[in-house]
């Protein structure tokens, strides 16, 4: 049967997307290599948050048409799909299929109408398709399972692409989580359980909030450990904040996303909520969750954004200190209202100096709080062998941190919760010892 490759760019979605692909890919006898010289089809799984990554895209399509001039079949699958549909066909006519972020059910059938020689585009909206459980995604060498809980956005960020290629916000059926969930549990041995959603906190179906999804996930039995992403700060609140206190499963680990520290920019941001509403959130979560790890996203240099601005951004990060932290330089995205804003685009060189001196301050922050986490004991889930030395184990404590420890009996280990106690660490990551 043909061989296939799928690369993937972007966020947990896409990541989710393409075990899904896998997984059905293999249920109808390809299968999977991560040879590029053996691979029959190339799938690319793609991101457009920002320019780079579709420039990232783009020029990857061009190098495998180089090298294998019409030998390969490549297809385009996710949100650059999504958002350039059949203008992506029409530009790069080497490409043979073109599947949107609520097509990816679809993979096989593009697969085989390309080895039949036809083109095949599709970026209509299933949203029945979403409501079925996901059964099939593959799973194997995994130790935590996404489960996806709502799908889209409707909060149309000034900045952001995603509900362009992503669609409007579509809560999963809660049964249809539970099952899924239960699946990942009973038949593939998974232990730890990542709710995915643009904005977790918006889900709503039949009167089910967010909260009550993570409380009856939690409840499911044998599942260890419970995450989600992302929470969107404007509907981020108490009520959530208990339901992680009162489950020791569930991770207490936020990502609450600030953007900017500036109110004027927060605004431009159109992210409905001011620096105080969010400065108080975190304070809540502190009250009531003493030991929770925290991270953000932060963007610098959007339009207009001065130097008082981008000290506000500092100041929140020199106070909040989170114990990890994403940040980027804006970058304009076709169709978005940002585009549309009179302010003056900051240049690059500013942005550039910007984003350097922010990440600078969050990396002494961060090893900061490493070092503080020595000789101390955390549970870590065992998830695979570390790659640089295969002596070596590799984990994450609940607070997504990534351990590197040394075991005996290791390969029983993954996949389960041991304690370790921290020896050492570096900015990146912390090094341990099995107690
Ligand atoms: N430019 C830069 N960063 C962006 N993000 C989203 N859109 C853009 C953009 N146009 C960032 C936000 C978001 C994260 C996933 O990506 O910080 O939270
Ligand atoms: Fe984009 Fe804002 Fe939706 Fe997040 S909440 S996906 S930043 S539009």
């Amino acid at each position: 049967m043909p061989r296939f490759k799928i690369e993937t760019w972007g966020c947990q979605m896409n990541e989710y997307d393409s075990q899904k692909m896998v997984g059905l890919l293999k249920k109808n006898g390809f299968t999977q290599t991560e040879s590029e010289e053996d691979a029959e089809i190339f799938i690319l799984n793609t991101c457009s948050v920002r320019e780079k990554a579709v420039h990232k895209i783009h020029s990857r399509v061009g190098v495998l048409k180089k090298r294998y001039g019409n030998r390969k079949i490549v297809g385009v699958c996710g949100c650059v799909a999504s958002h350039e549909g059949r203008e992506l066909l029409e530009k790069i006519p080497s490409l043979k299929f073109v599947l949107g972020t609520r097509s990816i059910h679809l993979i096989t059938e593009a697969v085989n109408r390309a080895l039949n020689g036809a083109k095949f585009l599709d970026t209509n909206d299933h949203t029945n398709e979403m409501d079925a459980p996901i059964t099939f995604a593959e799973r194997v060498g995994q130790t935590k399972a996404y489960v996806s809980i709502i799908e889209g956005c409707d909060n149309f960020c000034t900045y952001c692409v995603v509900p362009f290629t992503r669609g409007h916000e579509h809560s999963r059926p809660f049964s249809v989580i539970l099952d899924e969930v239960r699946n990942a549990v009973e038949t593939k041995g998974i232990h730890e359980i990542e709710l995915l959603g643009q904005n977790v906190n918006s889900y709503n179906y039949e009167g089910k909030c967010f909260a009550d999804v993570l409380q009856a996930v939690s409840e499911q039995p044998d599942v260890q450990r419970v995450r989600f992403l992302t929470s969107h700060p404007k509907d981020f609140n108490e009520n959530l904040v208990r339901v992680i206190a009162a489950h020791d499963n569930v991770c207490p680990t936020i990502h609450l996303p600030m953007q900017s520290g500036s109110d004027r920019i927060l605004k431009k941001m159109g992210r409905q909520y001011s620096r105080i509403d969010y400065l108080r959130k975190i304070e809540m979560v502190r009250e009531i969750l003493p030991e929770c790890w925290l991270s953000s996203d932060f963007i610098v240099g959007f339009p207009g954004e001065d130097e008082k601005d981008f000290m506000d951004t500092m100041n929140v990060i020199q106070s909040v200190k989170y114990d990890n932290l994403f940040s980027f330089k804006y970058s304009p995205r076709p169709r978005t209202a940002a585009l549309k804003l009179k302010d003056d685009p900051v240049p690059d060189s500013i942005a550039s100096s910007r984003l350097s001196i922010l990440q600078h301050a969050q990396e002494q922050i961060q090893l900061n709080k490493h070092l503080q986490m020595i000789n101390h004991v955390y549970p870590v889930l065992v998830e695979s062998f570390s790659k640089k030395n295969p002596k070596r184990l590799t984990g994450r404590t609940e607070g997504n941190h990534v351990v590197h420890f040394e075991a005996g009996r290791a390969e029983q280990l993954i996949g389960s919760i041991v304690d370790v106690r921290i020896e050492s660490v570096t900015m990146a990551s912390l090094k341990a010892r099995l107690v």
